[in-house]
């Protein structure tokens, strides 16, 4: 016997205003065409005045208490992944606590950027196989339409806003790669790459909030390889391969990225997960906000054995393992 975490729900909110590629092509030096052929992307959402990041990690929390089958009383810890929090202190995670009226347990949040939702899922599970929580809400929530400098084209059109959000329980599991819930789960960071992706301002550099600069042609160089080295570990760690996986779900920053690092892999064009042509790259949101899509649709269904992986700033990447 040993003590695992298993996933009883998921859910995710998108913002109500979608905003195309015709419609960005009408404010930058841009067209549907480019932004499709370089990235997948054909639309994003994007947060309404006043909508802020702890609220959409709320709607899509209260979605996936809903799918589990608890009160958010039941919850005793929230871990939530973002890089675009409602204020610089306090972390949204503990908005995100007091709006769903949880008095008791602890929340924070993790700043690991794209790579944020494998980050924060990885240390719920070390909360609750620690015995220090039962039951985890995970979520990744970004409002990145507030951190991009719109009249740059090269970022601009990437980038949308979201959340999604997982319940987690602590249980004694056989012991096997057979087991319900995490299987693996693998983290890197190498902070020399910052400037390659990184927000221009922060509280103790320019004491403002700054803006999203990226070298694009840099971070692809990076990404397959990054990406490609922690499956290989989930791989190794767990017995499971390309074939014997049931789904792929990474996160959603570029459609090339996706079929570039499925193709290195092995993994089947029919096993991958895509949603980036809706929901463009929500960062954080996006791994919660796929998952939530193919369990929904039907695909994702309980038994299943999916690989989640990320790669964002910092650099930080990672990739996690587990029978749905
Ligand atoms: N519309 C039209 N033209 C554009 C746009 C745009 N939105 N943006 C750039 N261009 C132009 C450039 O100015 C350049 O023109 P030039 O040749 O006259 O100089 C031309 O298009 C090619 O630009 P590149 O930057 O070379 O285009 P590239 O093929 O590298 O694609 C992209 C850019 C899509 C950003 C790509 O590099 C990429 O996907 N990088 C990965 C970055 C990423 O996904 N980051 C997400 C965050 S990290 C993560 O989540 C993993």
């Amino acid at each position: 016997m040993m003590r695992r975490a298993r996933i009883l729900g998921l859910g995710s909110y998108l913002p109500a205003r979608r905003v195309t590629n015709e419609e960005l092509a009408q404010r930058v030096d841009t067209s549907d065409e480019w932004i499709t052929q370089r990235t997948g992307i054909k639309a994003r959402h994007v947060a309404a005045e006043g909508e802020t990041t702890s609220m959409l990690a709320t709607r899509a929390a209260e979605r996936a208490l809903e799918n589990a089958g608890l009160k958010a009383a039941d919850i005793d810890l929230i871990v939530l992944a973002t890089a675009t929090p409602d204020y610089t202190f306090p972390a949204a995670a503990t908005q995100v606590q007091a709006a769903l009226g949880i008095t008791h347990g602890v929340a924070f949040d993790v700043a690991a950027v794209c790579s944020g939702f494998v980050f924060a899922l990885s240390t719920a599970e070390k909360f609750l196989i620690a015995g220090s929580a039962k039951r985890a809400l995970v979520i990744g929530a970004e409002t990145f339409s507030r951190i991009l400098d719109w009249e740059d084209r090269t970022t601009c059109v990437l980038f949308g806003d979201g959340a999604g959000a997982a319940v987690l329980e602590a249980y004694d599991a056989p012991g096997t790669m057979q087991d319900q819930g995490i299987l693996t789960t693998h983290l890197r960071s190498d902070g020399r790459h910052r400037e390659k992706l990184y927000v221009d301002g922060g509280p103790s550099s320019t004491k403002t909030v700054g803006h999203l600069r990226m070298e694009g042609k840099e971070v692809f160089k990076h990404a397959v390889g990054m990406i490609t080295d922690v499956i290989v570990d989930a791989f190794a760690a767990t017995g499971y391969s390309a074939e014997t996986i049931d789904w792929f779900v990474p996160h959603q920053a570029n459609r090339r990225i996706i079929t570039a690092s499925a193709d290195k892999l092995g993994i089947a064009p029919e096993k991958v997960v895509i949603t980036v042509q809706d929901h463009g790259n929500t960062s954080a949101a996006s791994i919660p906000l796929a998952l939530d899509a193919a369990m929904r649709d039907g695909r994702i269904k309980r038994g299943d054995v999916v690989l989640i992986e990320a790669m964002g700033g910092g650099f930080t990447w990672g990739s996690a393992l587990f029978r749905y």
